[in-house]
């Protein structure tokens, strides 16, 4: 068990705050024939219980979605019409979908604003990690410490066999909701996209190599990122099991 679930109360935050959630991406790893926003899970469509989920978060001003420019599912949600919610035209990589949404802000929103970019296909994060995220460093994200032996093989494709173990003492899996001031990660995103644009995998990588070091703040086990078919049975099952996670979060059961 990860050691955050039975850490103390985070210290509860006052600020107010923008969310972006990159939804623009064709899920491919699915294989399902649609992307994977938009698959089914207990009765709704994925997107839709991140989107209800982040709109219960404290003190949130909006959220800026970034959909596919051909997308004809997003106006279905019922999330669509809360007014909190808006939405920008994604790009070729998440990356892009990102940065999308960060120029839309821009243009609404103080630069020094906090800006929480995540994952539409997260659904489960807690409200509890939220509030640790917001209580962090002005530069966070959550992830999860690694809890299995580290490999790393010989080759990515061609030849699976080991070449080393790697220490795992400091290796983490970085995860979303990440955490920034509006300007300085639109100023990171695009300066990383200018000069490697195949390194920015997540919005920390940005801002590392723009010189800083986001906090890392540990995860529930439950904020996953829905990426096979059978991530959809195990978020469907936790879901359902919503209360006994949430006591379990808390520390109020082990
Ligand atoms: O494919 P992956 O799971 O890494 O995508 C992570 C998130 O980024 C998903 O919510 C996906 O919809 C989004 N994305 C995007 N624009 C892209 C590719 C992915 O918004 N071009």
């Amino acid at each position: 068990m990860n050691t955050r679930e039975h850490s103390p109360e985070p210290t509860p935050v006052a600020t107010s705050y923008w969310a972006i959630v990159p939804a623009a991406g064709s899920g491919k790893r699915m294989g399902a024939g649609k992307p994977k926003q938009y698959l089914p899970l207990a009765g709704k469509p994925l997107i839709a219980h991140t989107l209800e989920n982040i709109l219960q978060w404290p003190g949130l001003t909006g959220i800026v979605v970034a959909i596919a420019a051909d997308d004809r599912e997003f106006e279905k949600l019922a999330a669509a019409q809360d007014p909190r919610v808006h939405t920008v035209t994604g790009g070729a990589e998440r990356a892009d979908s990102v940065l999308a949404a960060l120029e839309f802000l821009s243009e609404h929103a103080d630069p020094e604003t906090s800006v929480l970019v995540h994952d539409a296909a997260r659904p489960l994060v807690s409200g509890r990690d939220i509030e640790s995220l917001l209580a962090a460093g002005p530069t966070a994200l959550l992830a999860q410490p690694a809890s299995d032996t580290v490999k790393q093989s010989r080759d990515k494709h061609g030849d699976p066999s080991v070449e080393q173990t790697l220490c795992r003492d400091r290796i983490w899996l970085a995860q979303t909701p990440q955490k920034a001031p509006l300007a300085v990660l639109c100023n990171a995103l695009k300066t990383g996209l200018a000069q490697a644009p195949q390194s920015i995998t997540d919005e920390a990588s940005a801002l590392e190599m723009a010189g800083y070091h986001p906090q890392l703040v540990p995860a529930c086990r439950s904020n996953f990122k829905i990426t096979h078919p059978a991530d959809l049975i195990l978020a469907e099952a936790l879901l359902q099991h919503r209360q006994t996670l949430e006591n379990i979060q808390s520390g109020t059961q082990a």
